[in-house]
């Protein structure tokens, strides 16, 4: 089932085509990794799927409903959660109030919000951290706040925006498990990222931009043997 459809979306900037014409589905359950280089346009992508932008052309939707041009708290409530490329946690709150803070919003009371708030936290293996501030945790654990932070509203659809950017190699594991974890427990993810290794093993599919046009979509392995992808990512020399 096609849970998003992004439909000959483009997004312009006055003079600059951030996005330009770009088209690709994910189906409920994929993980779809959106890759390309800096300024590619991945980012004003999300912003267009989770409502901080609206398309200059084309339509976005979710489950069928058209999600272009709502606002994001609304894209919110219909099931669409996100990350911020720039990890925005409240640093001198508690990790169980950094996610609470979300929770409360789609839980009827407190505590139910404060129970949500520690599933949330085991799941990103957080949970030793519940009374401590997000300013001691490192950037790696900050990330999987954030991210324990973006599922707090349930959503159907996760996009996580560079969620693995300075991690050393451990670390990256611990996101891939888990972003694995989060896809079990049904919620799709759209990640946007330049650490190839930690997504082209778990992504049922890449979607690569450049200059804000597609210019490649397909199985991990195929997209990595593509010449005009390598050619975006190392210049044609
Ligand atoms: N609000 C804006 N106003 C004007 N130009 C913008 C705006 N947002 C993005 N752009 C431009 O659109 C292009 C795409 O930017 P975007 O942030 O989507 O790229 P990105 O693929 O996320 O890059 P990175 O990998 O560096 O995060 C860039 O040229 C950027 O300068
Ligand atoms: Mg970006």
């Amino acid at each position: 089932m096609t849970l998003l459809r992004v439909e000959k979306v483009s997004k312009r900037f006055g003079g600059i085509c951030a996005n330009e014409d770009i088209s690709f589905d994910l189906d409920a359950g994929q993980i779809v990794g959106l890759i390309g280089p800096n300024g590619a346009g991945k980012t004003t992508m999300f912003n267009c799927i989770a409502g901080y932008a609206h398309p200059t052309f084309g339509k976005i939707w979710l489950d069928g409903k058209e999600v272009s041009g709502l606002r994001p708290d609304q894209c919110a409530r219909i099931g669409i959660g996100r990350t911020f490329q720039v990890a925005r946690t409240f640093h001198s709150m508690s990790a169980l109030e950094n996610v609470m803070v979300g929770a409360v919003l789609v839980n009827r009371s407190i505590p139910a919000a404060r129970e949500y708030g520690w599933k949330l936290l085991e799941l990103v293996s957080l949970a030793k951290f519940a009374d401590k501030p997000a300013a001691s945790m490192t950037i790696s654990e900050q990330r999987r706040l954030a991210v324990a932070r973006s599922l707090a509203i349930k959503p159907r659809l996760l996009l996580m925006d560079e969620v693995m950017a300075g991690l050393n190699p451990s670390e990256v594991k611990e996101m891939v498990d888990t972003v694995k974890k989060i896809r079990d427990k049904g919620i799709s993810c759209l990640i946007v990222e330049h650490v190839l290794e930690g997504i082209m093993p778990i992504a049922d599919k890449i979607v690569v931009l450049d200059y804000g046009r597609k210019i490649a979509e397909g199985p991990p392995e195929v997209v990595s043997n593509d010449p005009v992808v390598i050619a975006a990512y190392l210049g044609d020399e």
